[in-house]
Formats: C-alpha cells, sequence, structure tokens
C-alpha cells in the first residue's frame, strides 16, 4: 500500500483530485469509481475548478440508500448532482438504484454493468469509522459482490448528521461487494481527519480481517492511501 501523507484538506483534496485527473488523461475513457461522504467534496471541488473533463468516462458509485427517492437531498445521486455531476462534462454516470422494486435483481444488474464497461480502472474509497468501505460493514464476508445491507447503527448515527433526526437515516442501502471493490485495478483510499485517527491506524497494524473490512485492501496489489489531518502510526 503505497501512503502520501498530506496536512490541510485543500492539499488532500487537491492530491486526490490530480490522482483521478492523471488517470483521465491517461485513458480518457477511464472507468471510475466514485464514493460519498464529507471525505472526497474537496477532490470534487478541485475537478470542477479544473473543468476535468470526463466526458468519456463512465463512472459508478459505490453506493446507494435504499428506500429514499434518488431525488432526496440526501439520496448519493443528489450528492453527486450537486458536487460533480451539475458542474463537469462526465460520460455515463451510474449509481445503484435503492428504489428498485426487485433489489436482489439490482445488485445483479449492477455487477453486469461494471463487467461490460471492462470493470473498474480507478476506485474512490472514503474510509468509514468502524473500517468500512461502501457499506460493506464489519462481518461482511470478503467474497461479498454486490448486495443490500442492513446499515449498522454506528453507521446510521455518523450519517445522522445530513438528515434531520435518526429515525430518518435509511435502514439499508445497496453497495458493491468488498470482492467487487477488490476488483478495480488501482484503489485511492481517502482518509482526512482526527476522527479517523484509530481507524486509519487500525488499517495500518496490517492485520487483514473481514470484522475491518478496509483491511482486505492490503491484499490488493495497486492502492494509495491518501491520509490527511491524523497522526498516523508510520
Ligand atoms: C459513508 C459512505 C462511505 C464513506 C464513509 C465515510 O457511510 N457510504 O462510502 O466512505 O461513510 O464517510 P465520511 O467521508 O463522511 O467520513
Amino acid at each position: 500500500m503505497r501512503h502520501i501523507k498530506v496536512n490541510r484538506y485543500e492539499n488532500f483534496s487537491q492530491t486526490a483530485a490530480e490522482l483521478m485527473m492523471n488517470q483521465v488523461e491517461k485513458k480518457p475513457k477511464s472507468t471510475l469509481g466514485l464514493a460519498t461522504g464529507s471525505t472526497p467534496k474537496g477532490m470534487y471541488e478541485e475537478l470542477v475548478k479544473h473543468s476535468a473533463d470526463l466526458s468519456q468516462a463512465v463512472t459508478f458509485n459505490l453506493d446507494e440508500y435504499v428506500g429514499i427517492a434518488s431525488d432526496h437531498p440526501q439520496s448519493y445521486r443528489s450528492f453527486m448532482e450537486e458536487n460533480l455531476f451539475q458542474h463537469v462534462r462526465v460520460g455515463q454516470t451510474y449509481i445503484p438504484d435503492g428504489e428498485a422494486a426487485d433489489l436482489a435483481a439490482e445488485c445483479e444488474r449492477y455487477e453486469q454493468l461494471i463487467k461490460k464497461h471492462g470493470g473498474i480502472d480507478m476506485q474512490v474509497l472514503g474510509l468509514g469509522h468502524n473500517g468500512h468501505i461502501g457499506f460493506n460493514e464489519p462481518g461482511t464476508p470478503f467474497s461479498s459482490r454486490t448486495h443490500v445491507v442492513d446499515l449498522a447503527e454506528t453507521t446510521r448515527k455518523a450519517n445522522a448528521r445530513f438528515f434531520n433526526s435518526l429515525e430518518e437515516v435509511p435502514e439499508k442501502a445497496i453497495t458493491m461487494g468488498t470482492e467487487t471493490i477488490m476488483e478495480a485495478e488501482q484503489i485511492i483510499l481517502l482518509v482526512y481527519g482526527e476522527d479517523k485517527q484509530e481507524a486509519v491506524n487500525r488499517l495500518l497494524q496490517g492485520e487483514v480481517d473481514e470484522q475491518f473490512p478496509a483491511s482486505i485492501l492490503h491484499e490488493h496489489p495497486n492502492v494509495t492511501l491518501l491520509s490527511g489531518g491524523v497522526k498516523v502510526l508510520n
């Protein structure tokens, strides 16, 4: 795992955006895996600031809530539209459909779509406090593909800040599975802020354990951990 450490959020976001812009420059028809959450917001801002040309790229988001409409202000579709898609030229954009009547079929469709587009070239990930990647919560088998998850209570609480109350936070989501994520050619793991201290240090201890989903990334040949605002062990 390559590790880039920066201090300020601005540098962090610029570095992340550069990694993505380099990828698209090298391969305009890249398939990009995208993440939501507060961490990558600055990266999206930088991409917008630089009028990144993603017009030939195809994007696949990691996850989406189940049970809220795609135009709900807190859906990940709305997040992506507001933070990126409405502001840059971008090719096709895919996000799991959390409103699908048959959720299992939707998960399968998503897997097939990723395959049809030749797999993901560069996957951006955030890190949950409990080590989740996408919405793969602790205990999720490393062999999981895109699936429906029951969100951990800690995750719902962490995300409640975006909703009016904890009750409004969906209880389920669709997420790319750990194995789906591991098939990406390159992975960029974004970790910013003191509240991620414990999680990033646990990751850097190196033990691979299903109780800490991000730990599987140690077995991927091309991962860049970009960390900022945390004191890391090494
Ligand atoms: C959310 C998302 C993840 C994200 C993580 C961290 O629940 N599903 O994809 O990476 O939690 O979010 P944040 O960057 O806001 O800390």
